[in-house]
């Protein structure tokens, strides 16, 4: 295959042409694409016709595939792996995951072991009269940390984050059984990439709680202050869907947040996959 890595006019984010995933990859494209992925943060491959196992078998070469929450409920038939995102009902019930990730976040952010990277498979992309919804924004997370000015950067290093899944910021009571799932963890607010070594800011105004050391109000301007920073619009590309994308992330220099812009009759259908990630540092 003749691989071709076209970036996006954004600071993050690169097309993968010329390679087809419904064939097998020799070691050398295999490397390339994976070289681009650590380069960009995202990447793409358009108009992919794959089957279930054709797209697990895809994501394997880039690690363990973790199981994922959701996949409990929603998963692809004979593929309890694949996490089902869908809109779409069939005799009035939900057939998958109604809505992901509407919030700018990094996936499972708030486990000790957050995943490596995410892969989406688009199978349905709605749109109205011939404009595309439901778009996927990203934010090079890496870059944010690159622009904070030095004292920023002073003031911030070391920090510890308390990330918590159960919503406890939002006033909501936490459900017991969630919160033995998903108990409180603690990672640094500037990660190391475990491969490249890039430095990235690592909190989100959702899932970052506390500030370790930090009293409430002084950790919550630096949650607020930081979070934003990272979704300035300089930081940020948005992938507008076509059926047969294969778009994948890396959640440690990347946020993302799906862009709910669209409902029944528009359809919009993704099969989603993570790999195993190591303890953020
Ligand atoms: C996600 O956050 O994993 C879902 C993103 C999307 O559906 O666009």
């Amino acid at each position: 295959m003749s691989i071709k890595v076209v970036p996006t006019a954004a600071v993050l984010g690169a097309e993968i042409a010329g390679v087809d995933l419904s064939r097998p990859l020799d070691d050398a494209t295999f490397a390339a694409i994976e070289r681009a992925y650590d380069e960009y943060g995202v990447i793409f491959f358009r108009g992919q016709s794959i089957t279930p196992a054709q797209h697990v078998a895809f994501t394997r070469r880039f690690g363990e595939i973790e199981f994922n929450i959701f996949g409990e409920r929603w998963s692809v038939p004979g593929n309890p792996e694949i996490v089902v995102l869908s809109n779409i009902t069939e005799g009035g019930r939900p057939t998958g995951v109604r809505r992901a990730g509407e919030n700018w976040h990094s996936d499972m952010i708030y486990s000790p072991r957050p995943p490596r990277a995410t892969m989406l498979h688009a199978i349905e992309v709605p749109e109205l009269h011939g404009l595309t919804l439901g778009d996927t924004a990203f934010a090079n997370a890496a870059a944010a940390y690159e622009a904070l000015p030095d004292s920023m950067k002073r003031c911030i290093e070391g920090l510890k984050g308390v990330f918590d899944f159960t919503g406890r910021k939002r006033g909501e009571a936490p459900d017991p059984a969630t919160v033995q799932r998903y108990p409180p963890v603690e990672h640094p607010i500037v990660r190391t990439h475990s491969r490249t070594g890039v430095r990235c800011l690592y909190i989100n105004r959702d899932d970052c709680t506390k500030i370790v050391g930090l009293p409430h109000d002084e950790a919550e301007a630096l949650i607020v202050a930081l979070s934003d920073h990272v979704i300035k619009p300089e930081f940020l590309y948005r992938h507008r869907w076509r059926r047969g994308d294969i778009v994948m992330w890396d959640n440690c220099t990347v946020q993302h947040k799906a862009i709910i812009d669209y409902d029944l009759p528009q359809r919009r259908l993704m099969h989603r996959l993570t790999i195993a990630g190591t303890v953020p540092k």
